[in-house]
């Protein structure tokens, strides 16, 4: 196991019933500004229980966050932030409005001219604006880190930030709200937990077995609670289990330690940036090629992957590592998600090429060793089309 330290500050608040208790976490003179998405909290109950929750706060809201954070919006919302002198955020979403208002704590503290810096000089944040969150789609993990990804649809671009400054000071999961979530989502959100783990497991043996048997009892759970959920949302001990799965997916928890690769987030950003593609089904376009692509430096754990969490006990380690893949593959597409960039566009030829100029320009070498080229990223996208 590598040296590390490990600290993560958010209070989780979990379990039914929970919102209300975001009463006594806000700063009692706080100045919020509450923030939301496209409007789903108003459909199922989740915007009357934080208000009710808020009733004796100076709030002011800010709706309209879209899916993959606008930088154009959230500018919007910082003008807010400073015009009316705002002291705590309060996120309540998914992924999305949480990581927006990751990237407003970090502007609103920044000195530069233009917050945009924050992304394409990586600014890391050490102490940003205080917020807390209300988690209402499992997926990101963005509820209990420190990082943000933030879309730019002028420039198509798509980047990541982040910073110790940027935990939420408490996150809220309260496993009811999947009730409302569409399937389209739920499946996004299992498939984007599930890479999560995969980004910071398949790499090469490193002798950390606890971090292993955590990494593998996540995507067993994650398994294992997928078609229940599906099948019924309502059913709140599957949903516990998904909300939390997704929790200590990225938490920091399980990387710590270990190597981490990250190249299929870092491809899949690109296919979002370009194509508006969901973030999760990105990670489900590009795995089963990079895998396949990094079979020789990766075939170790990806047997031990596919003994362990898939039940694969005949064959070589290469035949073993390979199976995994394809049960991976497969459970991807059972979920109902598209494993193929020609399944969601038909304008892909040129893309590879494109993401490779794009690393090439920012000097970007990815994977678990920093191996991956530019070049090896334009193969692999190519063999997702
Ligand atoms: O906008 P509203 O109307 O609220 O609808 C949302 C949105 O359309 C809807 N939704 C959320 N909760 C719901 C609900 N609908 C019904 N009932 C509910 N309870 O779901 C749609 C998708 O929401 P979004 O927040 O975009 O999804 P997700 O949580 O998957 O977040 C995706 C974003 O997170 C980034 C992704 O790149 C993407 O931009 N990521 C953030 C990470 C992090 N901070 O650690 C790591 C991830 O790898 C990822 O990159
Ligand atoms: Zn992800």
């Amino acid at each position: 196991m590598n040296n590390f330290e490990f600290k993560n500050p958010t209070k989780i608040i979990f379990g039914k019933d929970t919102i209300k208790k975001i009463e006594s976490e806000i700063p009692a003179n706080a100045k919020v500004l509450m923030l939301y998405g496209g409007g789903s909290i108003k459909k199922n109950g989740i915007y009357d229980q934080v208000t009710k929750a808020l009733s004796n706060f100076d709030v002011i809201e800010f709706g309209g966050i879209p899916a993959n954070p606008e930088y154009d919006t959230l500018m919007k919302a910082l003008k807010v932030i400073k015009d009316e002198n705002i002291s705590y955020l309060l996120a309540v979403g998914g992924g999305s409005v949480i990581d927006g208002t990751k990237f407003l704590s970090a502007a609103a503290v920044y000195e530069g001219d233009t917050p945009w810096d924050i992304l394409t000089k990586k600014v890391r944040t050490q102490k940003g604006m205080p917020f807390g969150t209300v988690l209402t789609l499992p997926a990101t993990g963005s509820e209990m880190n420190s990082g943000a990804v933030i879309t730019r649809a002028e420039t198509k671009e798509k980047l990541a930030m982040g910073g110790p400054g940027l935990f939420p000071e408490f996150s809220v999961l309260d496993p009811q709200v999947i009730t409302s979530i569409p399937e389209r989502q739920l499946v996004n959100g299992i498939t984007d937990a599930f890479t999560h783990v995969l980004e910071q497991y398949m790499t090469y043996p490193i002798e950390a077995s606890l971090q292993d048997r955590f990494a593998e009892s996540i995507m067993q759970t994650l398994i294992e609670v997928a078609p229940k959920v599906i099948k019924d949302p309502t059913d709140y001990k599957p949903a516990a289990d998904f909300m939390w799965s997704c929790t200590m997916a990225l938490n920091g928890l399980i990387q710590k330690g270990v190597p981490g690769d990250w190249a299929v987030h870092m491809m899949g950003h690109e296919l979002t940036a370009l194509f508006g593609i969901d973030h999760a089904r990105t990670l489900a376009i590009v795995a089963p090629s990079h895998y396949k692509y990094n079979f020789e430096a990766k075939k170790e754990k990806l047997a031990q992957y596919g003994e362990r969490v898939w039940n694969i006990t005949e064959g070589s380690v290469d035949d073993k590592a390979y199976a995994a893949i394809e049960k991976t593959e497969a459970f991807f597409q059972e979920l109902g998600i598209d494993t193929k960039l020609s399944d969601y566009t038909k304008e892909y030829e040129g893309t590879a090429e494109e993401i490779a100029k794009r690393f090439t320009e920012r000097g970007w070498k990815l994977g678990e060793r920093q191996a991956l080229m530019p070049e090896d990223a334009e193969k692999i996208v190519k063999m997702a089309y």
